[in-house]
């Protein structure tokens, strides 16, 4: 949108990007500068119901530098380095092209930006944001200068600030291809299927308590590169093979193919974490009490006929202790009934806080001070025999979610920046 006319016209956009959670991971760059990945990667677009960053972006021609606040503090340093600034660059470069073709267009690329980004999620949830956070700046960037290009083309150049916001850019289930150029002109995200098309499926992140803070996935993926000797057959063999079979199992909606790669390439991803060396560990002793307790959920037969189940849930965990568990709605309530009582909340945390979504899973009608999860204890039993509950607080909060759509524009009431161009 432009704010006033003429000369003194100002120019905004507000945008929400969401999270991604992948099945097949990214774990490696060909190219540190270009952000080129040794493998395509597949993931989930979770809902921005309930995960996203917010941004806003206004340019102006009173504006004497590009500032950026984050998570309502100022980056102290004007960002003239670092992806962020090369983001922008490129889209400013873009603008340009356009300015050049028609001498009428207002000339948005030599104006300087003010940037607000917000998360809806805590920082101290623990969960990655870099992914939302870039495509949330790229989107809205690229709706402010007017851009044209598709969302593939945009998939690029949040490339630049993450490998894993290439894949933010799009809903539902989204691949990024690896390509082969060695500019990276080929390495972009594509849409394997939107949103809508497996509306049974639900996640669940399970916030795990951690203080320490682990190996950045930056220097991570690059000390894996470098020193694993697993890595080599990852990329060649297993993840190309991985790929075309989820892809299938999704397109299919074949829940248990889905959920076995998922698992598997999880569990593949901290295998060659641990084969780096010095080693590399993401996963506590709480992340592999829910990897048991997932197998056990997934190895259950009905109490009357004695038949399996099946593989009704699915792990998996990225540079850090928390699970992401895919699963189908059918199963939802058994499932979270059996984490929350193996892994209790702490005494001093309320259930609103711990599982939010508590009142419409379980019809409580209020969450106050006493609610509780009802208990079932024939669902429990054949747990009970060889899981003994962790210590309370080993997860901190449980957040539930569906797959989601793509960036979604928002109007200027929405703006995060006030009239003089501050935060509000
Ligand atoms: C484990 O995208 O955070 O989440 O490209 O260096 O910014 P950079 O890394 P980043 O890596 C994410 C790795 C992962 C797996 C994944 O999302 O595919």
């Amino acid at each position: 949108v432009s704010i006033g006319t003429g000369a003194s016209a100002e120019y905004e956009a507000t945008v929400t990007s969401p999270v991604n959670i992948a099945v097949i991971k990214y774990w490696g760059k060909r190219n540190t500068d270009l952000i080129l990945p040794t493998n395509s990667s597949l993931s989930c677009t979770l809902s921005q119901d309930d995960l996203h960053t917010k941004t806003t972006v206004r340019c102006s021609p009173k504006y004497k530098q590009d500032r950026l606040w984050l998570n309502g503090f100022e980056e102290p340093v004007v960002p003239t380095h670092g992806r962020g600034y090369r983001c922008l660059q490129e889209l400013r470069q873009l603008r340009k092209v356009i300015e050049d073709e028609n001498p009428t267009e207002p000339k948005l690329s030599e104006y300087k930006v003010h940037i607000v980004s917000e998360n809806n999620f805590p920082t101290a949830a623990g969960l990655a944001s870099s992914a939302s956070g870039y495509a949330a700046l790229v989107q809205a960037l690229a709706n402010m200068y007017n851009l044209t290009c598709d969302q593939t083309e945009l998939s690029k150049i949040a490339r630049l600030g993450s490998g894993s916001a290439t894949r933010s850019v799009f809903g539902g289930f989204v691949e990024w291809k690896a390509g082969e150029d060695p500019l990276g002109s080929d390495s972009c995200a594509v849409c394997v299927a939107p949103e809508t098309h497996w509306p049974s499926l639900r996640a669940l992140v399970l916030v795990v308590s951690d203080a320490k803070k682990g190996t950045p996935s930056t220097s991570g993926m690059s000390a894996t590169v470098s020193t694993s000797t697993l890595f080599e057959q990852r990329i060649k063999y297993v993840v190309p093979e991985r790929l075309k079979d989820i892809k299938e199992a999704i397109l299919n909606k074949d829940f248990k193919t889905f959920a076995e790669i998922t698992m598997r390439d999880s569990n593949q991803f901290h295998a060659v974490c641990l084969d780096t060396y010095p080693p590399i560990t993401y996963m506590n002793n709480i992340s592999i009490g829910i990897i048991r307790l997932i197998h056990m959920f997934n190895s259950q037969v009905d109490p009357e006929t004695n038949a399996p189940l099946g593989v009704r849930a699915a792990y998996t965990f990225d540079a850090g202790p928390n699970a992401v568990i895919y699963t189908e709605e059918s199963n939802i309530k058994e499932l979270v009934s059996i984490i929350t009582h193996f892994f209790p909340p702490s005494q001093a945390t309320s259930l609103k806080s711990y599982l939010p979504s508590a009142p419409s899973l379980f019809d409580i009608p209020a969450l106050d001070q006493n609610s509780t999860i009802p208990l079932n204890e024939s669902l429990l039993a054949p747990y009970k025999k060889t899981f003994v509950p962790f210590e309370l607080g080993s997860i901190r909060r449980i957040i539930y979610t569906k797959i989601g759509d793509g960036p979604r524009f928002l109007n200027h009431s929405q703006s995060l920046l006030n009239e003089a161009g501050m935060p509000k």
